[in-house]
C-alpha cells in the first residue's frame, strides 16, 4: 500500500499513514522526502515498537545522521540517538510538592543554531509519555516570514544575529538529565556564532525567518535596546497562536521536523510523571546561511 499523508494541522504539518518501517522501498523513500520538503513537520504514529537501528534507518531516508555535539546525552551503544528525559520524581514523598513542578521546558529553538552549522532536521520518538502535558510544539518559519508585514521585513533584509547555548544550558541540562541508559561525561562549552536572520532554504528556495528564540542573543549593528526591541518584536509576530501545532504525544508518536524552516519548544511537564524521548540528528551537509540574501 503507497505512503499517503493528510494535514497535521491547520499551522503546518502531515501526518504520514501507510508507513511499513520494516519494508520501506525506493517509492516510499521517494514520498517521504518529498513530504519532507513540501510540509517541514511529518508525524508518524504506532512506532512503539521500532527499534533504535530502525529508527536510524528511517532517518537515512531524510539524510545522513550526524552525531550529537553534546555526548552526555547520547544513548549508550547509539551514539546516533539521543535521549531527551527530564528529572524525575524518584525518591520524592508522595506529598512531596516539588513532585507537581513542572520540568523539562525548552523555550523556541531551531536545533544547533549555537553552532556554526545547525542540524538539515530531527526524527523525535516518544517511548514513554507523561498522561498531561509534555506537548511539543512547531511553527512554520518559512510560512512565518511569508507573512511577516513590509516594513519589519525591510528591517531584517540582510541583518545577522549572534546566537550562543549560554544561558540554555541549564535548562537544556535538566530537560536531558543524564542517567544509565546515556553515556555521560562533561558537556562541552559553544562559542557564539553569526547567523543571518533571514536565510534561503536550500532545496526549495523559500526565505525563512532564522530567529532561534532560545538561542538568539542580539542583532549585529543594532545598540543593544534596539536589538532587544526587534528581536522580542519578531518573536511576538513569530509565535502568534495562528502559526503554531501543539503535538500532545501518544507513546510511539514519531515526528521528523525540517530543522531550516522550522522552530520547535518542549511545554515540559510534571515531575511526577516520566517522560522519555529518543532523538536522531540529521546532518547538515550544506549551510542555509551561506545561501543567505
Ligand atoms: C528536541 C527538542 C522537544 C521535546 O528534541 O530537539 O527540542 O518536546 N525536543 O522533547
Ligand atoms: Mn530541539
Amino acid at each position: 500500500m503507497p505512503i499517503t499523508t493528510t494535514p497535521l494541522s491547520p499551522a503546518l504539518g502531515a501526518e504520514i499513514h501507510g508507513l511499513d518501517v520494516a519494508r520501506l522501498d525506493d517509492a516510499d523513500r521517494a514520498r517521504l522526502r518529498a513530504a519532507f520538503l513540501e510540509d517541514g513537520v511529518l508525524l508518524v504514529k504506532g512506532l512503539a515498537d521500532m527499534s533504535p537501528e530502525q529508527q536510524v534507518e528511517l532517518s537515512s531516508v531524510f539524510g545522513e545522521c550526524a552525531i550529537h555535539p553534546i555526548p552526555t546525552i547520547r544513548l549508550k551503544g547509539h551514539p546516533e540517538i539521543i535521549v531527551l528525559a527530564a528529572d524525575v520524581a524518584e525518591g520524592l514523598a508522595e506529598d512531596d510538592p516539588a513532585r507537581e513542578e513542572v520540568v523539562g521546558q525548552i523555550p523556541w529553538h531551531s536545533d544547533l543554531t549555537y553552532t556554526d552549522s545547525p542540524s538539515r532536521g530531527s526524527l523525535l520518538l516518544a517511548r514513554v509519555v507523561p498522561p498531561e502535558l509534555g506537548m511539543t510544539g512547531f511553527i512554520d518559519t518559512a510560512a512565518v516570514y511569508d507573512a511577516l508585514p513590509d516594513d519589519l521585513r525591510a528591517r531584517i533584509e540582510g541583518r545577522s544575529a549572534v546566537h550562543s547555548l549560554g544561558p540554555i544550558q541549564e535548562a537544556l541540562k535538566s530537560a536531558a538529565r543524564a542517567d544509565d541508559e546515556m553515556e555521560g561525561g562533561d558537556a562541552p562549552t559553544f562559542e557564539q556564532v553569526v547567523h543571518p536572520l533571514v536565510h534561503v532554504h536550500p532545496e526549495s528556495g523559500r526565505k525563512v525567518l532564522n530567529v532561534s528564540p532560545a538561542f538568539l542573543q542580539s542583532i549585529e549593528g543594532l545598540a543593544e535596546a534596539e536589538s532587544r526591541a526587534l528581536i522580542d518584536e519578531l518573536v511576538a509576530f513569530a509565535t502568534d497562536d495562528r502559526f503554531v501545532y501543539l503535538h500532545q504525544w501518544d507513546e510511539g508518536d514519531l515526528i521528523v521536523w525540517d530543522n531550516w524552516r522550522t522552530m520547535h519548544l518542549a511545554t515540559g511537564h510534571k515531575r511526577k510523571h516520566a517522560r522519555r524521548m529518543h532523538r536522531t540528528t540529521l546532518a547538515p551537509g550544506r549551510v542555509p546561511g551561506e545561501l543567505a540574501a
